[in-house]
């Protein structure tokens, strides 16, 4: 038998996904785990922990399908974006990750910023660099922890290590290096012009390879540790953004995401390196060499539900929370809610911006709460989309993903906050799938990812249709919504000292 394995790296969870070449799920295991919050706004992970969850996903993704090492062709991957990983010549990680959440490199930015300016940077990397964007952490990282950075041989992003884990090469992809920031999306290559403004040794950064680029075979240690062979070929991966596109079948001009997972996503497949002259998107290369995905993130979206639920309500299963929010009418009874739970990226690019339930009454209760936040999470993601189709991209169809297309109210509410028929794959792991499709092209299985795409994805027919009233409604309450974070932008530091200062770090 002839399997294939996606690997996809989050922020909350590790999935190994074992599929057969035509998509049919052999096993699918995971596991979940929480990011480390060392210290307020600032957010870790241990790469070898990373590895280790990895590891054991794959040998009971192997035990559940009764496939052994030699019945894996290939495997590749898909993983959280942004995050700085730093090795030393041995390959060891000399500190933990500094992931995509964390928010200390606010200070590091600004200055970077007041020194170069938007337009040299932006021109550089036709992107708006942020915290936790693996540019910044390492400038950070220069000026904070000058020992360590002395000792670093490598810079990799979060996937990377768990490839080089697998089969001792390290290589990165075009859209995990876009998500660094440090790139050039134009010329597809590390940006020299801005890593020598910022005195970064371009030695640090690894070579860039196509996804689809064969590595090598896993090594017998890694082969050992999960019950791969050592025949199994390691495919390049991608950024799980990219790779979430591919399990969906977005490799045309004008297919649009909207993703909601830990964070939130509304993104845009492009023929060219198209970008907001304002940097209030993300343009990152894709995954085919001929396109690029034009994203605006939103930061907390499932995350912001999560909190709510588990950690406010104590909910015992999220199965509740449609019964629950479906239970109040669309506008949550005039409560608003902005998921600036962790600062926000799109538009603000606001480390400090912070969360509001605007509209509170003695007559709501824990439903309009949760309504509040699906439809607020709703408003985020229209900001981005509201950005892409005033860059000129035309919405040909618009796919959901991620746990949020797991609702059918959250869908309902995004077609009528967004104004467009919405539909999604009846594929569950999407970003596995296109780490499992991937592997699959590098092995030479596919010819390509639009006939990989067309012979593995697979659609609902149910579509969910925006409902002309409630389009209405949302239309206004955006609007109110855009003016909350305007109204209170100026409040959001002064409350940020207040946390600091209180919370005995
Ligand atoms: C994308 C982003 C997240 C991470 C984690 O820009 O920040 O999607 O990739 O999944």
């Amino acid at each position: 038998m002839t399997s294939l394995l996606g690997i996809d790296l989050g922020t909350s969870s590790v999935r190994a996904l074992l599929v057969d070449p035509d998509g049919t799920v052999l096993a699918l295991n995971g596991l979940d785990y929480t990011p480390d919050i060392p210290r307020p706004g600032f957010a870790e992970q241990d790469p070898d922990f990373w590895a280790a969850m990895a590891f054991t996903t794959i040998s009971r993704s192997l035990a559940d399908a009764r496939v052994t090492g030699d019945g894996v062709r290939a495997l590749s991957f898909s993983g959280q974006m942004h995050g700085l990983v730093c090795v030393d010549k041995a390959g060891k990680p000399l500190r933990p990750a500094i992931i995509w959440q964390d928010q200390r490199s606010k200070h590091v930015i600004r200055d970077m910023y007041d020194r170069l300016g938007r337009d040299v940077i932006g021109g550089a990397v036709q992107n708006t660099v942020a915290t936790g964007f693996l540019l910044a952490s390492l400038v950070w990282l220069k000026e904070n922890e000058p020992e360590t950075y002395g000792k670093i041989y490598r810079v990799m992003l979060p996937k990377d290590y768990l490839k080089f884990r697998l089969s001792g090469v390290i290589a990165t992809d075009f859209s995990d290096a876009a998500g660094t920031t440090a790139f050039d999306n134009v010329n597809r290559q590390w940006s020299r012009p801005l890593l020598d403004a910022l005195g970064l040794d371009p030695e640090m950064f690894p070579e860039i390879l196509p996804s689809t680029a064969v590595l090598g075979t896993v090594t017998p240690e890694a082969a050992a540790a999960t019950g791969l062979s050592t025949s199994t070929l390691v495919v390049n991966g991608g950024a799980d953004q990219c790779m979430q596109a591919v399990g969906n079948g977005i490799v045309q001009e004008g297919v649009f995401s909207s993703n909601i997972g830990t964070g939130g996503q509304m993104s845009a497949c492009s023929a060219s390196p198209l970008y907001d002259p304002e940097f209030r998107t993300s343009t990152f290369a894709h995954a085919l060499p001929e396109r690029w995905t034009v994203m605006g993130a939103a930061l907390s979206a499932g995350a912001s539900m999560k909190w709510l639920a588990e950690r406010v309500l104590h909910l015992d299963s999220f199965r509740d929370v449609d019964a629950l929010a479906g239970a109040v009418p669309a506008g949550s009874g005039g409560l608003l809610f902005l998921p600036y739970l962790a600062g926000e990226r799109t538009p603000h690019f606001d480390p400090e911006a912070r969360g509001v339930f605007l509209g509170l009454t003695l007559g709501h209760d824990r439903r309009n709460l949760l309504r509040a936040v699906m439809e607020g999470v709703a408003f985020a993601l229209r900001d981005s989309l509201d950005i892409i189709l005033g860059m000129g991209v035309r919405c040909t169809r618009l796919i959901a993903s991620g746990g949020g297309a797991n609702s059918p109210l959250w869908l309902q509410i995004q077609a009528d906050v967004f104004n467009q028929p919405i539909e999604k794959s009846l594929n569950r792991e999407q970003a596995c799938l296109g780490a499992a499709i991937t592997a699959g092209i590098g092995a030479g299985i596919y010819p390509g990812y639009p006939e990989a795409a067309d012979r593995l994805v697979r659609f609902d027919e149910c579509l969910y249709t925006p409902d002309p009233e409630n389009v209405r409604l949302y239309n206004e309450l955006h609007q109110m919504y855009k003016e909350t974070y305007i109204v209170n932008k100026q409040l959001f530091p002064a409350l940020a000292r207040v946390d600091e200062t209180t919370s005995g770090n």
